[in-house]
């Protein structure tokens, strides 16, 4: 396997916000693919970084009184140290303020723009600036807003620099649709279907607006816009156009870049788009992930998010449960293309039934019989019997199952063959039974072979999960009593390798069971700290900017919409409902004799902030009991980012009655 090479890039990242575990993800996930690369021989180039340049970085910089970079070096710490914390064996972190990428970028540029596919135009269109992005009218959703966080857009008109797209949609095409570039695949019909049809829009990559980016070398009013700048690190940092290295003709083109769903279309059309454009050959795999959300305690799921105070804090669950069980969760947790819930229950019952129970009982019940029925060395004589060969087959086929998984950037299913080979090698023992043989002293030749049998599924097992859990790994193999460099990936494809006589040591345990009770409360109590906290802490602008709302409901018909009867109403009174801490009772002027209305709002509001307020009701709603007194309907009011509710307030000058269509 001499000569082979695999290149393995994560996004780089926004450093505009400290990192959670939904970084984590794409990172673990390409850490234990590059680990059972290199494993498997090859010349490993794993590469992650970060995203420096951008409005949104020069806007929260301003706010905190620092340079963009002062801003964004302190950030690139906090990420440089989880992934040291994380385990996490990069061979290379691009930063795209390193000065080599910044004069590539700008060659990159200028070429594009020599070869004629870069022009100047001018700019009129919709742009969301949280996700920095231009939207076409046609692309915005059905509220007009961004299709891809649902914010509000805004009208932009500048001079600016674009991008031709449409000289490449042929070739997108067929790379989505007949290559397996795109994984999983279903999702190509989706982009072709959305982007690709309608006409290719061109990409505006340059603005004027702000100054914190690569400046244009021939026109430097503009900075270079977004996707250009941050696309090219993939090859920037290989030695694309610069001097500082000369990995390119040994690396490229990448083997897998793993992103998130959010930005598979940059990933997909706009990337492979400029790599023609530059006469570069296209990586071979795309690998799109989903999200992962937050579950909270009532089994809702939300986007993870700052704000929300539910971000989850990869270093204070290390703390608590150890790296490798995090990662293994996180991997375990997660398929490709898929959204995935994070839940501390998940979490820990997973940690307990597969670390603990399944993968660390089979280890220290085999060495503990081990070291209780032969003081720890295997005598050398060995008597075969019923089931060894299912075990043994089970092991010997592990290997190859494991490796079309990694192959296939399907890691959750990578971990599940690798936990049935647990299984299986824990039904050994119950089918075995070595108590039974340890009490009688004909059957130790039997009993030195079952515990030899265990010895070697646990060697092999535990080589295959080293990509995954690299800490936790190295403490079997000093268990077992087997030299780490023996632990290789030509031995875990063969039975034998552990000397017949071979000394166990009994050592800690390695996945301590979690008390599940005792953690959630913990968790929660962490959490809801947390919350109250970022409430607390967050700047205006951060609040918005974190913000997603929930889904959009399935579509109803005109029809449906007209059954609701919503007016305007005068709040003529109100107070507090006795007994409730959340429901305020409101006196309504409904300009047909007037109502009372319970509304859950007493949280956010006080009957002083809504008397004399105009809102809006649902005027036919069956009227319902809510603490004991009647409702006439409910009043309207938004979701705020914080998990609050702010009230519709119309018009003040509409009579009340008005009806709303
Ligand atoms: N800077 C761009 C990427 C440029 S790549 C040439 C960017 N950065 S990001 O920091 O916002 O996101 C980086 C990656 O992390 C994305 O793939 C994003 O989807 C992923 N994730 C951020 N939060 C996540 C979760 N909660 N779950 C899974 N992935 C998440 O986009």
């Amino acid at each position: 396997m001499d000569n082979k090479t695999f290149y393995i890039t994560t996004p780089i990242y926004y450093p505009s916000g400290n990192p959670h575990i939904g970084h984590c993800y794409t990172t673990v996930a390409c850490d234990s693919i590059a680990r059972y690369k290199r494993m498997q021989g090859y010349d490993v180039m794993f590469l992650t970084g970060t995203d420096e340049h951008g409005q949104k970085i020069e806007q929260k910089a301003a706010e905190k009184g620092v340079t963009p970079k002062e801003y964004v070096d302190e950030i690139v710490e906090v990420f440089k140290k989880l992934w040291s914390y994380m385990n996490i064996s990069y061979d290379r972190y691009i930063r795209t303020t390193d000065d080599y990428h910044v004069s590539a970028v700008q060659k990159i540029f200028k070429d594009l723009y020599d070869k004629g596919y870069i022009y100047k135009g001018e700019y009129k269109g919709k742009y969301c600036t949280p996700c920095e992005s231009f939207w076409t009218e046609s692309q915005l959703d059905e509220h007009g807003c961004c299709p891809e966080c649902h914010r509000p857009v805004v009208e932009a008109k500048e001079e600016a620099y674009f991008f031709k797209m449409a000289p490449f949609a042929e070739k997108i095409e067929k790379l989505l649709l007949e290559t397996d570039y795109l994984r999983p695949k279903y999702r190509a019909q989706e982009l072709v279907n959305n982007f690709i049809k309608p006409g290719l829009e061109d990409l505006c990559v340059s603005r004027t607006s702000f100054t914190w980016g690569i400046p244009v070398s021939f026109d430097d009013k503009h900075v270079v816009y977004v996707w250009i700048d941050a696309l090219s690190n993939y090859i920037t940092a290989l030695g694309y156009d610069n001097a500082a290295y000369d990995d390119f003709s040994k690396f490229w083109p990448a083997d897998v870049h793993m992103v998130a769903k959010d930005i598979m279309r940059f990933h997909a059309i706009i990337w492979p788009a400029m790599l023609i454009a530059l006469d570069i050959p296209l990586p071979k795999h795309l690998a799109v992930h989903g999200w992962i959300t937050f579950q909270n305690k009532n089994g809702e799921n939300q986007k993870m998010s700052k704000s929300l105070g539910n971000v989850v804090d990869p270093f204070m669950l290390g703390e608590r449960y150890g790296v490798d069980a995090i990662r293994y969760h996180i991997m375990r947790e997660m398929a490709l293309g898929a959204d995935s819930a994070f839940s501390n229950e998940i979490m820990i019952n997973r940690i307990n039934s597969d670390l603990a129970n399944g993968f660390g009982n089979l280890v220290s019940r085999t060495v503990a019989m081990a070291d209780k029925y032969f003081g720890g060395t295997l005598p050398a004589e060995r008597e075969v019997g019923d089931f060894d060969q299912s075990l043994n087959e089970c092991i010997l086929a592990l290997r190859e199952k494991v490796d079309v998984c990694v192959n296939e950037t399907r890691l959750k299913n990578a971990l599940e063959e690798i936990f049935i080979a647990v299984d299986r090698a824990n039904k050994y023992i119950d089918e075995t039974e070595p108590w039974k043989l340890g009490k009688d002293e004909s059957k130790k030749a039997r009993l030195a072979s079952v515990l030899y049998n265990l010895l070697e599924a646990i060697r092999v097992i535990s080589t295959l999960l080293s990509p995954f859990m690299p800490t936790t790994m190295p403490k079997v193999w000093e268990q077992i009593g087997v030299a780490a460099d023996a632990c290789n990936y030509e031995n875990a494809g063969k039975l034998g390798v552990l000397p017949l006589d071979v000394t166990v040591h009994k050592g800690e345990i390695l996945f301590p069971r979690i008390d599940m009770d005792k953690e959630i409360d913990e968790l929660n109590a962490i959490i809801e700290k947390n919350m109250a906290a970022a409430k607390a802490d967050l700047s205006e602008s951060e609040k918005t900017d974190e913000f997603t709302p929930d889904e959009l409901g399935s579509e109803i018909t005109i029809d449906d919409f007209g059954k609701a009867d919503l007016r305007v109403a005068l709040v003529k009174s109100c107070e507090k409902v006795k007994k409730s801490k959340k429901l305020l009772c409101l006196q309504l002027d409904d300009g047909f004799g007037g109502r009372q209305v319970v509304s859950g709002i007493a949280e956010w509001y006080k009957p002083e902030d809504l008397v004399g307020k105009k809102i809006i009701i649902v005027a036919n709603l069956k009227p319902a009991k809510l603490c004991g007194v009647e409702s006439q309907g409910m009043i309207l009011a938004a979701d705020t980012p914080d998990g609050g509710a702010s009230v519709v307030f119309p018009d003040q000058s509409l009579p009340c009655g008005s009806k709303i269509r």
